[in-house]
């Protein structure tokens, strides 16, 4: 995929792997739009990076997402790749009764929302020169942690949508990726931490970029980051062990 001259839109992209990709790619002479429901992170960003497009968007509204794809249309007609990579972590703990909302939630912004953005953005992308869909999906896609049961499922079908939408999209000219990043520093799991200052740790977000953006730049269609190469391997087999971390 070629790494420079793109318009792209970046869901997510007001903190972690979503900030992340966008200063790396207008450092690589791209126009890059970023989505998020925290007003004041974009106009932050927007601050200290005038380059970069913002904005409001909350992707778990259906509405909104059917507005963004309009607004983008309208102006910014040369959207040639669409990045879905917002996401939300939270816990499920079975023994306990669960809370039904939270769930929807998770798979609306995981999962609902990539589905129907695609959906929305097929059409507008089929037209541009050089159209990808980039969907970020996790290591846990392959081997679940237990006791985030909904978050590991919603990357499961994320990883299961990106073969079904590139199987049905290959007669076309839009590539789609699947990259799987291992456990990487971000505010990932925030608003289920009393403890803001501490995250789940992991790989500097600048060493995840730099192996997806190579993986990107050579066409490779599903990039498995880092360790997480290893749970795509592995698969079942290391469920237990992981598992038995927690
Ligand atoms: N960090 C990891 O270890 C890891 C590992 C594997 C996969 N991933 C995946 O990487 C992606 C990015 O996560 P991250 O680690 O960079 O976490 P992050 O720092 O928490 O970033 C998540 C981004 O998603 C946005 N977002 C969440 N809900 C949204 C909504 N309803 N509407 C619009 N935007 C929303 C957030 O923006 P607002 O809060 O401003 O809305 C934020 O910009 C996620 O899909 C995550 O599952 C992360």
């Amino acid at each position: 995929m070629n790494l420079s001259g793109n318009t792209i839109l970046i869901t997510g992209g007001t903190s972690g792997i979503g900030l992340a990709f966008a200063e790396e790619f207008i450092k690589e002479g791209n126009t890059v739009i970023i989505t998020g429901r925290r007003e004041d992170r974009l106009k932050a960003i927007k601050d200290r990076l005038p380059q970069i497009i913002t904005k409001v968007s909350d992707l778990a509204d259906a509405a909104q997402r059917i507005e963004l794809a309009a607004w983008i249309s309208e102006n910014h007609p040369d959207t040639n790749i669409l990045i879905n990579n917002a996401g939300v972590q939270y816990i499920t703990d079975f023994r306990k009764a669960i809370d039904l909302g939270k769930v929807q939630s998770e798979i609306e912004t995981n999962f609902i929302a990539p589905v129907h953005l695609a959906s929305l953005f097929i059409p507008h992308l089929s037209s541009k020169q050089n159209p990808a869909i980039i969907n970020i999906t996790s290591g846990l896609a392959f081997v679940p942690i237990a006791f985030m049961a909904i978050y590991c499922a919603t990357k499961a079908a994320m990883h299961s949508l990106t073969l079904s939408l590139r199987y049905q999209l290959k007669e076309t000219s839009v590539k789609v990726f699947e990259i799987a990043p291992p456990s990487v520093d971000t505010e990932l799991g925030h608003d289920r931490r009393e403890d803001k200052t501490q995250t789940h740790g992991g790989i500097p977000v600048g060493e995840f970029i730099e192996g997806a953006m190579a993986a990107l730049k050579n066409d490779e269609y599903e990039t498995a980051v880092g360790q997480s190469a290893g749970l795509r391997e592995k698969r079942e087999s290391i469920f237990d062990r992981l598992n038995s971390m927690f």
